[in-house]
């Protein structure tokens, strides 16, 4: 049963989502067989909701051979047997609903496992109509101009398949072929999928890869107009299914190519903003506005009824894609030291690593991501400040089992052998760093985090507000405005290690802080400590001494 409301009196539902992304596998274990499960998770909503989550979004739940965590689907309409079934996912709606959360999976449109049944059947028979359900080809030779994805461990984006005696197209892992949407039974199978989803009551999906789905000689292979319509013509069909869907889309491009995937508000409802992201660690590293600065200038408007996602870090390698070469190169020297801390073109660490485990960092990160544009995306593990282990393969170290309690297995499951190690080091290890004992502290990160997301949640301008930044003769203080047609917003941050004083013209205006901590002085001007960050709601007032 639903108990949520199509939109609410100001924007849509999305609007003012606070979003979190979890690894089933890794989050909890209800029959002790050292996987995370459906019925596991169903016993942690409470604890989702008591955080402040709107929507889940789940890492593919599908049967998986898993070389690529599940991203590599070999059944599009079932539930990894490991994961439970689909009277579970069933429950886990009902569930999630019945406490005012959404819940989204990831549907991969671009390929499939090697394992899929399509893909087998086309491999053994140049006459079975799933042979063209995939791009092949004589020589392996053709679309040069197409980048390589993951350059760590793929040398070319074809393969050759000595039982088809042909080279499939792939744009991830040789495991991974790419389906040929040019052809119309593909098209068809993708919208199938999605309906078979949302008959069950999922609430949207988030939309992986998807610059990739057609390929046109003599381009990159990315953002072809054909990739437009089909999304157009998959919209179009969600929101026949369910007008209340969520298209949540993983276009990684910079903005004025994302753009094309809002097209006029008839194709994604949102967009993750991947140039965003590491412009906010850069801006801490250097203690500087102007990164964030830059790429907001060049952050088109959206389409009505669109939105940004934002987020911090999420379960792959915090991407540096969409920066230039000398940015990357400093966010490696940076954060990244040890060679082992990168993966393709990132870095494969979580949020509190990166930011040395030191409280005001990462407080300050959260501040930026909770107001700055769009809505916010928590990747599990980082509202505890969760550690990561760099040992493991691919992007498996920040997918760990998550840490409940200082218990067996940090009460993550009961099993003698867990799908991955737990993180066991001293700083970050299970005995000291865990959910349990962060909900006795009152100051620890978790309950702070439950506490700003509320405060959020009371001011939806952080939502569905315009933003505009304010100028500052201080280069370290990033202060904008978010405004609705109910209220003004204010969010002073000061991404320096040093306390700062500054002044912003805010004429006529008086400030309520909406978080704790004095930061205005009797002159008027404001006064953060370093990594220091203020909110304010706004109200005309010709008295006010702010200048
Ligand atoms: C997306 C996912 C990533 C996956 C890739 C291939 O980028 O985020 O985890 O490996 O698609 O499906």
């Amino acid at each position: 049963m639903k108990t949520l409301s199509t939109s609410s009196p100001q924007g849509l539902w999305y609007q003012h989502a606070v979003f979190y992304e979890l690894n089933l596998r890794a989050f909890y274990d209800s029959n002790a067989d050292g996987h995370g499960d459906l019925p596991g998770l169903i016993q942690k909503l409470d604890y989702l909701r008591d955080l402040g989550v709107d929507c889940l979004w789940l890492m593919p739940i599908y049967p998986s051979p898993r070389h690529d965590d599940g991203y590599d689907i070999s059944d599009y309409c079932n539930i990894d047997p490991v994961f439970g079934t689909l009277d579970d996912f069933k429950r886990l709606l009902d569930e999630s609903h019945r406490r005012g959360m959404r819940v989204i999976t990831d549907l991969v449109l671009n390929h499939t496992s090697e394992q899929h049944p399509w893909f087998q059947a086309a491999r053994a028979d140049r006459n079975s109509p799933f042979r063209d359900f995939y791009v092949w080809s004589d020589t392996g030779q053709e679309y040069q101009d197409a980048r390589i994805i993951f350059v760590d461990t793929e040398t070319s984006n074809w393969t050759f398949d000595p039982l088809a005696g042909q080279y499939f197209w792939h744009r991830f892992y040789k495991s991974q072929p790419d389906l040929n949407f040019d052809n119309p039974a593909v098209q068809q199978a993708m919208l199938d999928v999605a309906k078979f989803w949302l008959d069950l009551g999922i609430d949207g999906f988030r939309v992986d890869a998807p610059p990739y789905l057609f390929e046109r000689e003599g381009t990159s292979c990315e953002n072809l107009p054909e990739t437009h319509s089909y999304l157009k013509k998959f919209r179009a069909f969600v929101e026949a299914c369910n007008p209340d869907a969520l298209l949540l889309s993983e276009a990684n491009q910079w903005p004025e190519d994302v753009r094309e995937y809002f097209g006029d508000g008839d194709q994604m409802h949102m967009n993750f903003h991947f140039p965003l992201m590491p412009r906010i660690f850069q801006s801490l590293a250097l203690a500087e506005r102007a990164p964030i600065e830059e790429i907001l200038a060049r952050t088109p408007e959206l389409p009505s009824g669109c939105q940004w996602a934002t987020f911090l870090r999420c379960h792959d390698e915090l991407t540096l894609e969409m920066v230039t070469p000398e940015v990357r190169r400093f966010m490696w020297d940076f954060y990244a030291p040890e060679p082992r801390m990168r993966l393709n073109r990132g870095i494969r660490r979580r949020l509190a690593p990166l930011l040395e485990n030191e409280p005001a960092r990462i407080r300050i990160a959260h501040s930026i991501l909770l107001t700055l544009i769009g809505s916010p995306t928590l990747y599990y593990g980082d509202e505890i400040g969760m550690g990561d282990n760099i040992w493991l393969e691919d992007r498996n170290g920040v997918r760990t089992p998550m840490q409940w309690n200082s218990g067996l297995n940090a009460g993550f499951s009961a099993a003698e052998s867990l799908y991955a190690p737990l993180i066991a080091d001293e700083t970050y290890g299970y005995p000291r760093l865990n959910v349990a004992s962060q909900e006795k502290d009152p100051h620890s990160l978790l309950n702070w985090l439950r506490g700003v997301i509320r405060t959020r949640r009371l001011h939806p301008a952080f939502g569905d507000g315009t933003l505009r930044l304010l100028p500052c003769e201080n280069p370290a203080i990033l202060a904008y405005l978010r405004q609705n047609s109910d209220q003004t917003l204010l969010a002073v941050n000061n991404l320096s290690a040093d306390s700062q004083t500054f002044r912003l013209d805010l004429a006529a205006a008086s400030l309520t802080p909406l978080l704790e901590g004095e930061t205005i002085q009797e002159d008027g001007s404001f006064s953060l400590p370093g990594y220091g960050f203020q909110w304010y709601e706004l109200s005309s007032n010709p008295e006010s001494k702010v200048s």
